[in-house]
């Protein structure tokens, strides 16, 4: 086996990157053609006599980072490829400023991320059902997204995640979204926002008007999956009623200072590079 050396992805790295594939997870090649388009993220491969055996990302928010994916050639594991690209992303969150580092984990990264000083803050909850909840329209005050909604949605996203992802919300709001809003006053009490790998972003500031839009973007998208940090209980309660059962769990793991966040006001997380 020759050197390991890391270098910035390329797009014409990304019609290889077929070939480390990990089984299971949804085509890689798209999700790193969506970070090549957004500058917040820094892409990286891991080489071998010139041949890509790993990729990873970063996602720069500011305070806080994102680490992953962190992906590996199944043959080429266990060589410490996979700690050399999370290092890697980790100096470049920390060199943009970054002082919390956070990442969703699968089971083969938790260890690799713990050697490298992440430690586990809750476990993501995924869950899955039929289509009862599809069909059951939940009345409410919610109407299309429109770019006039953008400064409350960011407040919101703020308060719930206490993070800045105000970059990432622009971006996905080009594709649409909902809001619901408050039957008083028409200020903005939640919001889902589409996008282009699977449920996007939920946030509402109650279990009412996230329920609602849980219901409402589940119909519009025709998804009957959604994954939620497991301290938003309201939100897992209130699929079980509607006949959704717990898939599995993913750990959430920060590395550096703790975010004052509110995963109850979470009721579907971005992704599993985004949080
Ligand atoms: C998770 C993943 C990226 C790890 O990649 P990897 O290259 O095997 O990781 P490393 O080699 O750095 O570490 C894995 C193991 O090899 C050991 N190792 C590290 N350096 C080593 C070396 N030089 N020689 C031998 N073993 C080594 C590590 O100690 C670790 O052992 P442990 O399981 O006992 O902790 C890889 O399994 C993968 O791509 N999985 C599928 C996708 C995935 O789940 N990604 C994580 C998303 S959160």
């Amino acid at each position: 086996m020759g050197k390991t050396s890391i270098r910035l992805m390329r797009s014409n790295d990304l019609e290889p990157l077929g070939a480390i594939q990990p089984e299971g997870w949804k085509d890689i090649r798209a999700m790193f053609a969506y970070y090549l388009t957004y500058p917040a993220c820094t892409s990286i491969v891991a080489e071998q006599d010139g041949r890509i055996v790993g990729s990873a990302n970063g996602t720069y928010w500011g305070a806080t980072g994102w680490v992953g994916p962190i992906i590996v050639d199944q043959r080429a594991r266990g060589q410490g490829i996979g700690t050399l690209l999370t290092e890697a992303v980790m100096e470049q969150l920390h060199k943009q400023g970054c002082s919390t580092l956070l990442l969703i984990a699968t089971e083969l990264g938790q260890p690799v991320y713990e050697k490298l000083g992440f430690a586990v803050q809750g476990r993501y909850c995924f869950m899955k059902g039929g289509s009862e909840l599809l069909q059951t329209v939940r009345e409410g005050p919610v109407r299309p997204l429109s770019p006039s909604d953008l400064p409350a949605i960011e407040r919101l996203d703020r308060e719930a995640s206490g993070e800045d992802r105000s970059s990432l919300l622009r971006k996905l709001q080009a594709s649409g979204g909902l809001v619901v809003t408050d039957g008083n006053d028409g200020a903005v009490r939640g919001y889902f926002l589409r996008s282009p790998w699977g449920l996007g972003p939920i946030v509402a500031d109650s279990p009412e008007a996230g329920f609602t839009l849980l219901q409402r973007a589940m119909a519009m998208e025709g998804h009957k999956s959604a994954a939620f940090h497991e301290d938003n209980t309201a939100a897992a309660e209130y699929l079980l009623q509607a006949g959704f059962t717990i898939n599995t769990y993913a750990s959430r793991m920060v590395l550096g200072e703790s975010v004052a966040w509110k995963p109850q006001n979470i009721f579907a997380r971005i992704s599993g590079s985004f949080g």
